[in-house]
């Protein structure tokens, strides 16, 4: 039975491998739609982001729809300085031939959501939680139809990088990130804890530069680009390739470990705004509210990665 999943995403180059992976995985995964948010660049970039790598993925039938232009009550922040101002420097930038969908993401996410008979939808947000916040606002009752979330975002053992101590996805809407943490749902979180473990390191992005399809070229491009900012911040050999954790863990989810633990959100203070505080060892007496990941088989990611981008013409 293959997966159905609703990508929620800011692109930015790490979702636009998340879009490829997912996309290069039709065996396994129904992808019923792609919304985009605000996060790394404004809307209109993300949306028109989305519809790029759909466009140099041939994916022709696939619907995109715009979403949430700013966070629930904090001003939007950007990332421009880690993604450029195209929020997909790495590639030609052009206005693509899929139009967005006229339906706003919050309302096909709460449609998709209605329509579905059974808890069989799974929803990969891989940026800022607010269009999955506002639809659980909107309407609670698609909480009774929602399989699972599986998350990009968050941090703990290796501290924040938008803040000392906050994650970029959860900083940015500090309050989408609670509402959706205080859900009961069932979710996974890929936080910086996992994602650091997996660099686009030069041997890595050499084996795709080898791949002869548009995708895999795409791939290659953007994440040469996308590297700089944090081989220099971390001194690392490559960067973290974060957000197609989420669709390694659907496809292949023995590539990690990870523990029940209860996670709250920092939305009072200024100082920790946005910060993740993980009960790793259970000292609290609060019941654990999420799936924290911790390790990933790094090889293995990018075996599968590497492998799923041949299947592209
Ligand atoms: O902190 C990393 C996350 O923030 C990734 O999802 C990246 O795309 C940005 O959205
Ligand atoms: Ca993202």
């Amino acid at each position: 039975m293959r997966e159905k999943i609703i990508i929620d995403c800011d692109p930015g180059q790490d979702d636009a491998v998340a879009l490829f992976l997912a996309m290069a995985s039709s065996d396994e995964l129904d992808i019923l739609g792609i919304t985009a948010v605000a996060g790394n660049v404004p809307l209109e970039l993300t949306q028109r982001n989305a519809r790029i790598i759909c466009d140099i993925a041939g994916n022709k039938d696939m619907s995109v729809y715009a979403g949430c232009s700013r966070p629930m009550l904090l001003n939007l922040v950007t990332a421009e300085n880690v993604h450029g101002m195209s929020g997909l420097d790495g590639i030609d930038i052009y206005e693509p031939v899929k139009k967005i969908d006229e339906t706003h993401a919050v309302d096909f996410i709460i449609e998709t959501l209605k329509a579905s008979t059974d808890k069989s939808i799974t929803l990969v947000p891989t940026g800022p939680l607010t269009n999955i916040a506002m639809a659980i606002i909107k309407e609670p009752s698609i909480l009774n139809n929602i399989k699972q979330i599986v998350l990009m975002g968050g941090a703990m053992r290796e501290g924040g990088n938008l803040s000392p101590s906050a994650e970029f996805n959860i900083l940015v809407d500090p309050h989408a990130a609670h509402v959706v943490f205080d859900s009961g749902l069932p979710i996974i979180v890929m936080s910086l804890d996992v994602t650091h473990q997996v660099l686009t390191t030069k041997e890595r992005v050499a084996k795709i530069s080898k791949i002869n399809n548009p995708a895999a070229q795409a791939t290659a491009g953007m994440l040469q680009f996308f590297a700089r900012y944090d081989s220099a911040k971390y001194g690392f050999d490559g960067a973290p390739l974060h957000d197609p954790c989420t669709i390694a863990w659907l496809l292949e989810p023995d590539l990690f470990q990870g523990k029940p633990c209860h996670v709250s959100i920092e939305t009072g203070s200024n100082l920790t705004m946005g910060h993740t505080a993980v009960d790793f060892w259970g000292i609290g007496n609060t019941k654990p509210n999420v799936t924290w990941m911790h390790t990933i088989d790094a090889d293995g990611f990018y075996t599968l990665l590497t492998e799923r981008l041949r299947n592209f013409a």
